[in-house]
């Protein structure tokens, strides 16, 4: 069963990736947060850096395409394919209400025979294999079971489903119930994701369901940096290491943008989840939050590790 990081969009751009890589792996593969082309412009420029090779040295990237015409996704998948690239996956699950109104991400799921047309053009003409990532439906998670008869007319790579719909966002509990009649049934390689947070977690998915090709981790990775690792067996997590993760991430950003004021909203965007390793340091975490330049910020961050 393989381990993913999942594509957080504003989180998982190629400098956490590389870092996050480079400090503690585990992960057998990454997904890039959405490209969104639209017709004459498969790629900006900041998503051409986000998925260039050369960027990217060191991990196993796929990339994520967002769109609701095959032509559209096409054109992308064809200079995803130039760069190198042999899979690409296509996001049917971003909830986002400007996303969904489009039609797009989740949006795709409102219309299943919309749906298959897009496949049909898109599984004849990519230059390589495409994943899909969805959720279970936009309402009710019982319409699941018709995307999965759309899903396996087609020769996906692999189907990454979090196990939740639409109108839930990222509230409410996975539903591993309807999740486990879609394993059952299931005829194409499947992946799970929603709120794997833990060893334990993982670990009771796996007996629940030994037969995934894949598990899908995304803000799990981000509470605990070591999770893949201690998945795999590994060591939790020590205090040096994620002084020296934080460094490096800080020190990268600050190269790539210009300002303290970008960097630091990257890095504060990370406490967010950082925040629950260090409970009992709610002082320490405000001050962090409310560093208004990057030397005051650095100078929290060490107090506060210092601290714990
Ligand atoms: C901030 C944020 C950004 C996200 N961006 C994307 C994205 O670009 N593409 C995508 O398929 N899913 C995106 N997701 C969804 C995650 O990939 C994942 O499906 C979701 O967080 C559930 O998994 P988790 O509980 O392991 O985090 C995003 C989630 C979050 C919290």
């Amino acid at each position: 069963m393989k381990l993913y990081f999942a594509p957080m969009e504003g989180i998982t751009g190629y400098i956490f990736r590389t870092v996050f890589a480079k400090h503690f792996g585990g992960a057998d593969q990454y997904y890039s947060p959405f490209l969104a082309p639209v017709q004459d412009q498969w790629m900006t420029n900041r998503e051409r850096g986000d998925v260039l090779p050369e960027h990217n040295e060191g991990i196993r990237l796929v990339p994520q395409i967002m769109a609701n015409r095959a032509s559209v996704f096409l054109g992308t998948a064809r200079v995803l394919a130039e760069m190198g690239y042999q899979e690409v996956n296509f996001n049917c699950g971003c909830p986002s209400g400007t996303v969904v109104a489009k039609g797009k991400g989740a949006g795709m799921l409102r219309d299943l025979d919309g749906l298959r047309r897009f496949l049909e053009e898109a599984c004849a003409h990519a230059p390589m294999e495409i994943s899909i990532k969805t959720r279970l439906g936009m309402r009710e998670p019982e319409e699941v079971f018709d995307l999965m008869e759309v899903l396996q007319d087609y020769p996906l790579k692999e189907w990454i489903l979090h196990a939740r719909v639409r109108e839930d966002y990222y509230k409410n509990q996975p539903r591993r119930d309807i999740f486990k009649e879609v394993a059952k049934e299931c005829k194409l390689p499947l992946c799970y994701n929603g709120d794997i947070c833990t060893v334990e977690d993982f670990k009771e998915m796996k007996e629940m369901f030994p037969q995934l090709s894949g598990m899908m981790i995304g803000r799990g990775a981000l509470l605990d940096p070591s999770l893949f690792r201690r998945i795999r067996g590994g060591c939790a997590m020590e205090k040096r290491e994620f002084a020296a993760f934080h460094e490096e991430l800080c020190a990268r950003y600050e190269e790539y943008m210009s300002g303290d004021r970008n960097t630091l909203f990257k890095m504060k965007e990370l406490w967010a989840y950082w925040a629950y390793m260090f409970p009992d340091s709610s002082k320490a975490l405000k001050k962090i939050r409310k560093a208004n330049s990057l030397k005051v910020y650095r100078q929290e961050v060490e107090q506060l590790l210092e601290e714990n």
